[in-house]
C-alpha cells in the first residue's frame, strides 16, 4: 500500500518518509484560526512534497454556515498567505478538488450524519483500496469529550485496522484544565477509543529542533557523560513570544500561559532534556522514559510557592520599537482579570542523575522578541592553572538548543585569543539549520504530526499517563493561585513591561551564579 519517497534532504535510505494509504481529514474548529494558519497550510506543504496518499479529502467541520465553495476558497487564501512561492493554479486545483464542508451544531447528531455522507460520497469515487478517517478536534477543548460522543454515537470511530478501515482522533492541548477534568476527558475518550487511536497533540514534538534534542543526546558519545550533576549547574528554558493575546482573549484569559504552554510545551521539553535513554526510538519506550522523569519532579512546597514560581502579567510597554496595550487593555480582556501572561519556576528532579541541578523554565507573551532555547550551564572548571584568573573569572561552557527561531545549536568555550599569553576568551561554536537548508523553510511542525498520525506512528504524540503526572503537578499551583490569590504564600501576580524579559522578581528564583539569559 505505501509507496517509498526518496530523503529529499541527503538520500538515505534510512530517511524514506512513508506514504499512507487513502485518508479523509475531518477537521472540527474549521472556521478557527488554527486550520487557516497550520493545518491547511501544513497539509498543502505535504502535498507538495508528494507526502499525501494518493486519494485524499479534507472536510471542514463548524457551526459557520459556509458551503463547500466558500471553505475551499478560505484554504487558498490561508495556503497563498503561508506558502510565500509561486504555487501553479493546476496543483492547488488538484489539492481542492476533494475539499469540503459540513457546517452544523456539534451537538446535533444530524451534523454527524451529513459529515458521513459527504465522506462516503467523495471516499466511493475511489473504492479500489480502503480509507482511513482523522478527526481532528481543534475546537474550544470543552467541547471536545461531546464530539467524541456524537462521532461515535454516528458509528463513525469503529475501527478496523487490519482493513485499513482505521479511525484516529487527533486532539489538541489543553487535555482538560486541571487534574479531574483531564481524567474526565480521558473517560469519554477511553469509553470510545483505543488508545492506539488517540493521538494527543503537542505541537512542539514535531519541531524538528525538539526531535533533534533525543539525535543530540544518543546518537552522539561526547554529551550523555556529561550530562548528569557532576558536570551540570544548570538548565534553563526558555520560551519567549513577542506577540500578545491577539485575537485569542476568549480562550486564553479563561486558560492563562500556565495552563496554555508551561504544562504541555514546556514539561514536554524539560522531560527530552532530563529523561533517561529509552531501550529504543519506539513510541511507548521513548513515552516510558519521558513519563518517568516527569514523575521525578519534586512537587512545589505549596507553602512557599511564590519561592519557586513566580507568575506575571504584561503592562504596556513597547515591542519591536511600537507602543503595545497592557493586557488589561486587550479586546475581550475580563476587567481586573488575574490570568498570567508569564510563568517562570525553579524545578528540582529527584533522581540519581539530577539530584542538585535546577531547572529554570521560563514563558511569557510580550516579551522582546519569539525565541525558544535550552540552555545547559555546566559547572565551574574546579582549579585554574592560569593564575592569576581563577575559575570563576571564566565563563562557564553553556550548550544551547535553538529551538526557533534561529534554529541549530551552540557552544560556548573558552579559548585562547591571539597574542599575550594569558589573553583568553569566550568563543562560539555554533551550526543553523538554514546553513543546511540553503534558504528553504524547515518543515512545519504540523507537518510532521499529520503526517505521523496517518501512519499511525504515535512516537511524538503525548501519552495519557504523562498528562495526568503533569496536572497532578500543576493542579495545587493553580488551585493556589484561584483561592489563595495575592497571599506570601502564593505569590503576587506581578506585572511586567511590554518589551520585558518579565518581571524582575523572576531573578530570585535563580541561585548561586546563574542568571536569566537575554537570548
Ligand atoms: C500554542 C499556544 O500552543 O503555542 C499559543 O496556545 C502560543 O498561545 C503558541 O502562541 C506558540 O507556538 P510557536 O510554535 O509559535 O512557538
Amino acid at each position: 500500500m505505501n509507496k517509498n519517497n526518496a530523503c529529499s534532504t541527503c538520500g538515505k535510505t534510512e530517511c524514506l518518509e512513508n506514504i499512507p494509504g487513502n485518508c479523509s481529514i475531518v477537521i472540527f474548529g474549521a472556521s478557527g484560526d488554527l486550520t487557516a494558519r497550520k493545518l491547511i497550510p501544513s497539509l498543502f506543504r505535504l502535498f507538495q512534497k508528494d507526502l499525501l496518499p494518493e486519494n485524499f479529502s479534507i472536510v471542514g467541520c463548524a457551526r459557520t454556515p459556509m458551503d463547500d465553495e466558500a471553505f475551499k476558497d478560505k484554504a487558498e487564501t490561508a495556503i497563498r498567505e503561508s506558502v510565500k512561492s509561486d504555487i501553479p493554479r493546476k496543483m492547488l486545483d488538484i489539492f481542492l478538488q476533494n475539499v469540503g464542508y459540513v457546517s452544523g451544531a456539534y451537538d446535533s447528531i444530524d451534523t454527524y450524519k451529513n459529515l458521513c455522507s459527504k465522506l462516503d460520497s467523495i471516499e466511493s469515487k475511489f473504492p479500489e483500496s480502503p480509507w482511513g478517517r482523522i478527526f481532528y478536534l481543534s475546537t474550544p477543548p470543552v467541547l471536545y469529550g461531546g464530539i467524541v460522543e456524537f462521532l461515535s454515537a454516528a458509528g463513525m470511530v469503529k475501527d478496523d485496522e487490519d482493513a485499513g478501515k482505521w479511525r484516529r482522533l487527533i486532539i489538541e492541548k489543553p487535555f482538560g484544565r486541571d487534574l479531574s477534568s483531564a481524567k474526565e476527558l480521558e473517560k469519554t475518550l477511553k469509553k470510545h477509543l483505543q488508545e492506539r487511536q488517540i493521538f494527543r497533540i503537542d505541537h512542539y514534538l514535531g519541531k524538528d529542533t525538539v526531535q533533534n534534542i533525543l539525535m543530540l543526546r544518543f546518537a552522539n558519545a561526547i554529551f550523555e557523560p556529561l550530562w548528569n550533576n557532576r558536570y551540570v549547574d544548570n538548565v534553563q528554558i526558555t520560551v519567549a513570544e513577542s506577540i500578545g493575546v491577539e485575537h485569542r482573549a476568549g480562550y486564553f484569559d479563561q486558560t492563562g500561559l500556565l495552563r496554555d504552554m508551561f504544562q504541555n510545551h514546556m514539561l514536554e521539553m524539560l522531560s527530552l532534556v532530563a529523561m533517561e535513554p529509552p531501550a529504543s526510538f519506539e513510541a511507548n519506550r521513548v513515552r516510558d522514559e519521558k513519563a518517568k522523569l516527569l514523575r521525578s519532579i519534586i512537587p512545589f512546597p505549596m507553602e512557599k510557592l511564590g519561592e519557586r514560581v513566580v507568575r506575571g502579567q504584561y503592562a504596556a510597554g513597547k515591542v519591536d520599537g511600537n507602543e503595545v496595550p497592557g493586557y488589561l487593555s486587550e479586546e475581550g480582556i475580563r476587567s481586573g482579570s488575574a490570568t498570567e501572561t508569564f510563568v517562570a519556576a525553579k524545578l528540582a528532579i529527584g533522581n540519581w542523575r539530577w539530584n542538585g541541578v535546577p531547572f529554570y523554565l521560563r514563558v511569557g507573551k510580550r516579551m522582546p522578541r519569539r525565541v525558544s532555547e535550552i540552555a545547559i550551564t555546566f559547572k565551574q572548571i574546579p582549579h585554574s592553572i592560569f593564575m592569576p584568573l581563577l575559575p570563576e573569572n571564566m565563563t562557564q561552557n553553556t550548550l544551547i538548543l535553538n529551538v526557533q527561531p534561529e534554529e541549530g545549536f551552540a557552544l560556548n568555550i573558552q579559548a585562547k585569543k591571539p597574542g599575550p599569553k594569558l589573553c583568553m576568551g569566550n568563543l562560539t561554536m555554533d551550526f543553523f539549520y538554514r546553513d543546511i537548508l540553503k534558504g528553504a523553510e524547515p518543515p512545519e511542525a504540523y507537518e510532521r504530526l499529520l503526517l505521523d498520525c496517518m501512519l499511525g506512528d504515535s512516537t511524538l504524540f503525548i501519552r495519557n499517563d504523562t498528562i495526568e503526572i503533569s496536572w497532578s503537578l500543576l493542579t495545587p499551583v493553580l488551585e493556589l493561585w484561584e483561592n489563595a490569590g495575592d497571599s506570601p504564600a502564593a505569590g503576587k501576580l506581578y506585572s511586567y513591561k511590554s518589551g520585558s524579559w518579565g518581571p524582575d522578581e523572576a531573578s530570585k528564583l535563580l541561585t548561586g551564579s546563574a542568571v536569566w539569559r537575554k537570548p
